[in-house]
């Protein structure tokens, strides 16, 4: 069981140091948001870049862009693993092999209303899932229990084709509703607002992934 923080709920005045409370995390995760894709913008490359330069944690980097074709690539680069949203994607498997190219491990993203099934070609193509539980755009709300089908129909999938993917789930994630998210399939969480919203996120980030375990 896996947690991945998101750094959407940090401090952005204070990465450093930040970024050291989450030493318990397994990986960084960072929110790419162009204002096109989602109704907010976050931090583009360089920012990003500069973060990752003084994280001991590697990056989890979920891009919410109208362009992930053209800029999925790049951030393979200054990152472990790129995660970009299939709605927006002109050509998604040249993108995934660009993303490998470029050094990253490759997720895909689908938004809390689309449809696997389209898609699910490309699950033997992939290191990670994404299963929105909320509408991407903003941290700190409610989790979307209707999702929770599309998770396990994504675990039947991954069994089937890829059982080393991640399945990851992102939004509204906090003691209570990662117990439903892991009991349907999911095995990589991202949390923001339960781990930095937290007094002490190291602790916050045991407690989840104890409660996903169980
Ligand atoms: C939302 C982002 C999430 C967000 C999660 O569009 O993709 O990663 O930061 O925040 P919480 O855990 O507060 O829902
Ligand atoms: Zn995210």
């Amino acid at each position: 069981m896996r947690i991945n923080p998101s750094i959407l709920s940090a401090d952005f005045g204070n990465m450093q140091s930040e970024l050291g409370r989450v030493r318990a995390a397994d990986m960084i995760h960072v929110d790419v948001m162009d204002s096109l894709f989602v109704p907010n913008l976050t931090f583009g490359l360089p920012v990003v870049e500069n973060w990752r330069a003084v994280s001991e944690t590697t990056f989890d980097v979920h891009l919410m862009i109208d362009d992930p074709d053209n800029w999925a690539p790049r951030y393979a680069e200054k990152s472990e693993m790129v995660t970009f949203h299939i709605e927006s994607a002109k050509d998604p498997e040249r993108t995934i092999n660009k993303i490998r190219e470029h050094g990253a491990k490759v997720g895909i993203a689908v938004k809390p209303n689309s449809p696997l099934e389209p898609y699910k070609e490309l699950v033997h193509q992939l290191d990670q899932l994404l299963v929105m539980t909320v509408e991407p755009g903003f941290g700190g709300q409610k989790f979307m229990h209707e999702v929770l089908p599309k998770i396990r129909y994504a675990r039947e999938l991954i069994n089937q084709d890829n059982p080393s993917c991640f399945l990851q789930v992102d939004g509204g994630i906090n003691l209570e509703t990662i117990s439903l998210a892991a009991e349907a399939g999911a095995d990589t969480f991202v949390a923001g607002s339960a781990v930095f919203g937290a007094e002490n996120p190291e602790l916050a980030i045991n407690q989840l992934r104890l409660a996903a375990s169980r």
